[in-house]
């Protein structure tokens, strides 16, 4: 990849990214490993794309890292996802703030632990005012519960009924003040959104590849937002011209 092709596609690039990072066991079993190995492989992946993400122009980055669902796994796999988060907030959060990445969180708190959960917020905090890119963390997120979450909160507001409109409701989700996702990326090989960003992701380009989340590397960002910048986005109106 030339730095002209970099430079072309920038313009094109999506503004929010939106990416399920899927295939992390498999990749592991793939190798005959256990699957946490492949959590820390696809852990360290992150910063990877993270760096391709900035060169390509993305402004906001979704990861879905863990899901509201993803409780339902073995103990031991959950603590390895906990630990995973934990220590990467401890090792890298101040190379991340050095280089201008905005933290945030999207998911509930309720569930973590104490010491994690003070890591988010500390993370949040220290890199609030940073605007090269933003790292959105899907942790503990699911979809329904987001908009229930919205709800719920609307209704101890005491909204008035005729006053929910979508921008109201889109104020009360976790992405508040973040733009919709325009492109999403599922690695692993699955075609579905497993409760990710159900709202946001109304009108976004969808891309899935097989390739395990581990693999997907700056290549296969660029090949994915290459396909993104080739699609007719309509928003359901008839294209003029
Ligand atoms: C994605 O990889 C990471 C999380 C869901 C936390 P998986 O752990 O789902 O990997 P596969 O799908 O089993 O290969
Ligand atoms: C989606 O992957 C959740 C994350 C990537 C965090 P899963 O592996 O949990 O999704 P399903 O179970 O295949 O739908
Ligand atoms: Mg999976």
């Amino acid at each position: 990849m030339s730095q002209d092709d970099t430079m072309d596609h920038a313009a094109r690039a999506p503004v929010h990214l939106g990416i399920i990072m899927d295939g992390n066991g498999r990749w592991a079993q793939q190798r005959g490993q256990p699957r946490f190995m492949g959590h820390r492989a696809g852990t360290t992946n992150i910063r990877r794309v993270l760096e391709a993400s900035v060169t390509f122009g993305i402004k906001v980055l979704t990861i879905y890292a863990f899901s509201t669902e993803n409780w339902a796994r073995p103990p031991a796999e959950v603590r390895t996802l906990m630990q995973l988060l934990s220590r990467s907030l401890n090792d890298q959060m101040g190379e991340l703030h050095a280089n201008g990445v905005q933290i945030r969180h999207s998911g509930s708190l309720v569930g973590i632990s104490d010491t994690l959960r003070r890591q988010i917020l500390a993370a949040l905090e220290l890199t609030r005012h940073n605007t090269r890119i933003v790292l959105n963390v899907a942790f503990n997120y699911g979809g329904r519960a987001e908009i229930i979450d919205a709800v719920q909160r609307l209704m101890a507001d005491h909204v008035p009924p005729d006053q929910v409109s979508e921008d109201l409701l889109g104020d009360y989700l976790y992405t508040h003040g973040l733009p919709d996702p325009d492109l999403i990326i599922r690695t692993g090989g699955e075609y579905r959104l497993s409760n990710f960003l159900i709202w946001q992701a109304a009108y976004a380009e969808y891309y899935a590849t097989p390739t395990y989340w581990p693999d997907f590397d700056e290549g296969e960002l660029y090949r994915a937002i290459v396909t993104y910048s080739e699609r007719d986005r309509r928003f359901g109106k008839v294209k003029v011209g």
